[in-house]
């Protein structure tokens, strides 16, 4: 019995792991219909817009998400500010991304800042965790 309940807690602990970002984008999903009754699902391309588009951000500089990150999300990037090396954003060659939520959620709300000087909203957040997993 008491082998059965630890499996049983194992498996229960893996496919948690897995689920956890896909979990935030779905409660991301449901803020984002909450504050706009006519979201309609979150967009690759708007996600994109929101990645390259470039803004008045940290220490008056411009930049986008691209200027840490590159245009080539399968590139490493570097660090603009602290000149420290990064890795590439993409799954396809980087399968650590986007595994951790809390790691994901911390970053997003530091590099919005970054780079918007607001936190993004939850649509905003959507879209852009599509575009990055997608790319
Ligand atoms: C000033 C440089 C800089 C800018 C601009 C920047 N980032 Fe980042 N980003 C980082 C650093 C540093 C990390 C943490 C190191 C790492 O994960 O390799 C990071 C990590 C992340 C992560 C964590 C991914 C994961 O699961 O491992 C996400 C998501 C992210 N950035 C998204 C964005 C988005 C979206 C933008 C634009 C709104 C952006 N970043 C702009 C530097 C930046």
């Amino acid at each position: 019995m008491k082998k059965t309940m630890i499996v049983l807690a194992l498996i229960a602990g893996t496919s948690l792991y897995g689920k956890t970002v896909d979990a935030y984008i779905n409660q991301l999903a449901a803020e984002a219909k909450q504050q706009n009754s006519a979201f309609q699902g979150f967009s690759a391309q708007r996600g994109k817009d929101i990645y390259f588009s470039k803004h008045i951000g940290k220490r008056g500089k411009e930049v986008s998400c691209a200027s840490c990150h590159t245009d080539n999300l399968r590139q490493g990037g570097e660090n603009i500010f602290t000149g420290k090396k990064i890795k590439p954003l993409s799954p396809s060659v980087n399968p650590k991304r986007f595994t951790d939520v809390k790691k994901v959620k911390k970053w997003l709300r530091r590099n919005f800042k970054d780079v918007y000087k607001r936190e993004g909203t939850a649509q905003e957040k959507g879209d852009v965790l599509l575009f990055m997993r997608s790319n």
